[in-house]
């Protein structure tokens, strides 16, 4: 395997499970050192020592990923322990159990908002002015199809999602002359717990069965990973504020 991404630091929130912790072995294989971060201690804690047996050198901590106060201390444990924050993977997030707008309280609004956008936008505000100093970063976010398209999950989550491509775009526009690279993925559905059917929405399953006609076979976290492993890399260099989108052709239907 050739090593890309050798004594780059990465940092990847919501890393305890699913396609967070495929990109977290990913990097570490490239040759990365990695800050894993999960709000689930037992999640991180497995991940961590499934990293350290690979060997990875890796740093995990409990942390809420839509926190200033869980991103700052994410950030200082990779400048702390390992020098520098090179790449960001913003992972973390939450279901919406297919909610319609109509079932939305604003509870749960500002929940889904909250970790789904507001932590990424926090966590980029946050690492830009390291990677400036730096001179160089590259962050990824995780957006969704639900990014682009309606009716692939529910109300909270698709707006969340268009807010993540949003974001991608406005922060290379504005921080790419500083040596920053941001860029998205979308992946289509993706088996993990995330995509778990517990809790669904009546109304939001009725919506779901009209888009799943055409739906290919669910993805692994494994089939995300490497396309972060190649945002990170500089085999990516020359691409900045775009979402690659990773559905087996759904959306191209
Ligand atoms: N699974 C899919 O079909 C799919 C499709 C498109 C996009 N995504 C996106 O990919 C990302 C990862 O999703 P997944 O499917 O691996 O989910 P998952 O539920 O399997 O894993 C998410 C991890 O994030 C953690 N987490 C949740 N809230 C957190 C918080 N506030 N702070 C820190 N950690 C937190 C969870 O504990 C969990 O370990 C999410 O942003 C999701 O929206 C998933």
């Amino acid at each position: 395997m050739k090593s890309n991404l050798e004594g780059r630091t990465a940092v990847v929130s919501g890393a305890g499970a699913g396609i967070g912790r495929a990109i977290a072995a990913r990097l570490a294989q490239e040759g990365a050192r990695l800050v894993i971060s999960d709000i689930n201690a037992e999640r991180v804690e497995r991940a961590e020592a499934e990293l350290r047996a690979g060997g990875a050198e890796v740093s995990a901590l409990v942390a809420d990923a839509a926190s200033n106060e869980g991103i700052a201390a994410t950030f200082a444990a990779a400048l702390e322990d390992f020098g520098s924050l090179d790449i960001l993977v913003n992972n973390a997030g939450v279901p919406d159990h297919w909610k319609t707008m109509l079932e939305v309280s604003d509870e749960a609004w500002d929940r889904h908002l909250g970790i789904n956008l507001s932590g990424p936008f926090k966590a980029c505000r946050a690492a830009v002015p390291i990677m400036i100093k730096q001179g160089k970063g590259v962050i990824i976010n995780l957006a969704s199809i639900s990014g682009f398209r309606g009716g692939r999950s529910g109300f909270a989550y698709t707006v969340a999602k268009h807010g993540v491509i949003g974001l991608t775009k406005a922060v290379a526009v504005e921080y790419g002359a500083a040596g920053i690279r941001c860029n998205c993925i979308s992946p289509g559905s993706v088996e993990t717990s995330l995509a778990g059917m517990d809790g669904m929405s009546e109304e939001g399953l009725k919506i779901r069965e009209k888009g799943i006609v055409t739906r290919p076979p669910r993805a692994q976290p494994d089939d995300i990973a490497p396309a972060v492993a190649f945002l990170a890399s500089d085999d990516s260099r020359y691409v900045n504020g775009t979402n690659l989108v990773i559905d087996a052709g759904w959306t191209a239907w």
